[in-house]
């Protein structure tokens, strides 16, 4: 049955929903657990080692911590399989280019998930060797994230918090046109069923972005510390 599902187009975009969402609600966990920046240094190391005894004592330490990985990865590879096939199979359906090609919303639209999409993997590459392994942080203390999220963006390493918004900023735009193409599949194709999903991923993708952006911007600026 999954099988099947997975083999036909409809399928494809239904593994690109369930993962997305999957990934989404992910984000606004770990957006929302960023926030405990701004109550102090206790709070969020106590928070991200209390993330590693979810699940105990029912599971061993740190397990809880791992499924989600698995899961996470497994949902990663899934959508940028689908969304592969997807794009072959319609650049298949028209092997001759139109003639006279002007630039549709549609192709745009689709070149800025590309691109965002590679943006936002080649990211997180760099964000688990930095905030995670801490390999790439200048402190790099695993029981002390506070202190390696404060090294990461202090003042003096503007680029690295400069690198962290464009890709903040870059899945702020992946995230509306996803968010508004799983609505508008969803939803009433009709001019005021199609204004609500693009106020609404809008207003999603923004509210993220700015809880992410928050806190690089907010050490950088030196308002924690
Ligand atoms: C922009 C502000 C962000 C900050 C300050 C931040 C901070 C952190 C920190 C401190 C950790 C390590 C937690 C720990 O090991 O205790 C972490 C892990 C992680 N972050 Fe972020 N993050 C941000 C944005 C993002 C974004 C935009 C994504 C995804 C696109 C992301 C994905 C992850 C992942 C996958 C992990 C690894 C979780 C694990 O250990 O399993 N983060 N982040």
């Amino acid at each position: 049955m999954v099988l099947l599902a997975t083999r036909s187009t409809v399928g494809k975009k239904a593994v690109m929903a369930v993962t997305g969402i999957v990934l989404v609600l992910f984000l606004v966990a770990h957006m929302l657990g960023n926030l405990k920046v701004f109550v102090g240094a206790e709070s969020f190391d106590h928070y991200a080692h209390w993330l590693r005894t979810i699940g105990t004592p029912v599971l061993p330490e740190s397990w809880y911590l791992w499924i989600q990985r698995l899961v996470l990865t497994a949902c990663v590879v899934a959508h940028i399989w689908a969304a592969t096939v997807l794009a072959m199979r319609a650049r298949r359906a028209r092997p001759v280019r139109y003639a006279h090609r002007r630039p549709v919303q549609g192709s745009y639209a689709a070149r800025t998930m590309r691109w965002g999409g590679v943006i936002i993997a080649l990211f997180v590459v760099y964000h688990i060797l930095d905030l995670t392994t801490g390999h790439l942080n200048p402190v790099g203390d695993r029981e002390h994230p506070y202190g390696n999220v404060l090294a990461d963006f202090a003042p003096e390493r503007w680029y690295v918090t400069l690198f962290y918004v464009l890709a903040v900023v870059s899945l702020g735009f992946h995230l509306r046109h996803g968010l508004f193409s799983a609505l508008r599949t969803l939803g009433q194709r009709t001019t005021t069923g199609e204004r609500r999903a693009r106020a609404a991923s809008l207003g999603f993708a923004v509210a993220l972005c700015a809880g992410f952006l928050s806190v690089p911007l907010a050490v950088t600026l030196g308002l924690v510390n």
